[in-house]
């Protein structure tokens, strides 16, 4: 599958940056054509001559090089290959690429693209833990850039743990499967989604609020899968542990009324589908101060919060083509899940049981209902990832395709 790709491969400074070089045989052996960029870290371990004999190509450096920018511009050389590979990934090229900077041929080059990008990061084991790394190999990683390793064992400093890049045939086969992503049917490419997901915390006074067991993890997953589909997706959540997913712009927010305030802000979207279990009630009048424990317990008087999923569906202009919601029900799950349909003026609801003992909220299954003006669809019990793959699958085939899904 490998046969005709383009690969720009980066090598930055590292004592692995040798095994670039294998890594470079391998892929050349698999038919693909590799452009390499080397930079000064890089060119301390391998010299441009082996790389250019191996890639049988050019080797770039200098991002101000007059001959290079003249024979091949840094945005086309970033444009003109199928994946961007960097191995070894260094600790700085990995933060220059997590802060956006672009002083250098790499990391402009890794500014400018447009395709995927995948890194094969290597350190020392102390560097790999520092929360500096950690910070940056998340943010990268929540912007959909790809990793292989590092894996464990002794390490070129002396040290042992985890900071060894990946093996070449490592690389060669997730470089398989990024390209094998990135050649999956995108049917909601050029559509907008809006997903809400996890509870809402309505606070009693600045320290105690009043919140709910929704973990976040099938909010979370529709999001991830109408965005693996090609959706530009807004992720808008309450408080949870869930990692934010990979490509999916996240607006976290605390209480419904800001939750409501966020997903108007989203809009227009072509879908929305709204997972988030929103507090029905917030305490009135929630106090400034901490309440102290003086006197009297203190009678806590709620008053109603906005419906998000009623007002957005009755949102004239701006509604959605498509909106979806969920009914959390304990008893009579199907006729709740009707009514809720006609009264909140939804298109679909995906019904649960939520009753004690179905591990629904927290766990890692659903057992869902798709309830829809024509029928009803009962899915068998999947996980959450399962569940929200066959929703963006039935969320795609729904929606006329755009004219960007067809090229
Ligand atoms: N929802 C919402 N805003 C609210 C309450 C609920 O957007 N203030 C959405 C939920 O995200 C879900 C759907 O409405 O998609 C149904 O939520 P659910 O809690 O099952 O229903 P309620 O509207 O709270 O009705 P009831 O309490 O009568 O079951």
């Amino acid at each position: 599958m490998l046969d005709g790709k383009r690969v720009l491969l980066i090598i930055a400074g590292g004592i692995a940056a040798y095994r670039s070089l294998e890594l470079i045989r391998r892929l050349r052996e698999r038919g693909c054509r590799v452009r390499c960029v080397l930079t000064r870290g890089g060119a301390q371990f391998v010299t441009p001559l082996s790389v250019a004999a191996l890639s049988e190509e050019k080797v770039y450096q200098d991002l101000f090089s007059l001959t290079d920018e003249s024979e091949m511009g840094h945005i086309r050389l970033s444009r003109e290959a199928d994946i961007i590979v960097v191995a070894p990934a260094s600790a700085d090229l990995i933060a220059k690429m997590a802060n956006g900077h672009a002083d250098d041929l790499a990391s402009t080059a890794l500014l400018a693209t447009d395709k995927p990008v995948l890194i094969a990061p290597t350190m020392n084991v102390q560097m790999w833990a520092h929360p500096a790394v950690r910070r940056n190999i998340a943010t990268l990683e929540s912007w959909g850039v790809q990793r292989v390793g590092p894996g464990s064992g002794a390490l070129a400093c002396g040290e042992t743990g985890s900071g060894r890049m990946a093996e070449p045939m490592e690389i060669v086969t997730a470089i398989e499967t990024v390209l094998a992503q990135a050649m999956r049917p995108r049917p909601l490419a050029g559509r907008r989604a809006l997903v809400t997901s996890g509870p809402t915390w309505e606070p009693i006074d600045p320290v105690r609020f009043i919140a709910n067991r929704s973990s976040g993890k099938q909010g979370h997953a529709i999001a991830s899968a109408l965005q693996a589909l090609g959706a530009s997706v807004t992720l808008v959540s309450g408080p949870t542990n869930q990692p934010d997913p990979a490509g999916v712009a996240v607006v976290n927010i605390e209480s419904a009324r800001e939750m409501l305030e966020a997903c108007l802000a989203a809009l227009p979207v072509d879908v929305a589908v709204f997972a988030a279990a929103v507090a029905d009630w917030r305490v009135d009048g929630a106090s400034d101060q901490k309440i102290k424990k003086t006197g009297a317990p203190p009678a806590l008087q709620m008053t109603e919060n906005p419906d998000i999923l009623k007002t957005i569906a009755n949102a004239g202009a701006n509604r959605p083509r498509l909106v979806v919601g969920f009914a959390a029900e304990t008893e009579s799950v199907e006729a709740h899940a009707q009514a809720k349909l006609a009264r909140k003026g939804c298109d679909w609801i995906l019904a649960n049981d939520v009753s004690t003992g179905t591990g629904t909220f927290g766990g890692d299954a659903n057992t869902l209902r798709l309830i829809t003006h024509d029928g009803v669809d009962a899915w068998p019990t999947m996980t959450k990832v399962a569940a929200a793959a066959r929703l963006a699958d039935a969320i795609a085939a729904s929606l006329p395709p755009t004219l960007k899904a067809a090229q």
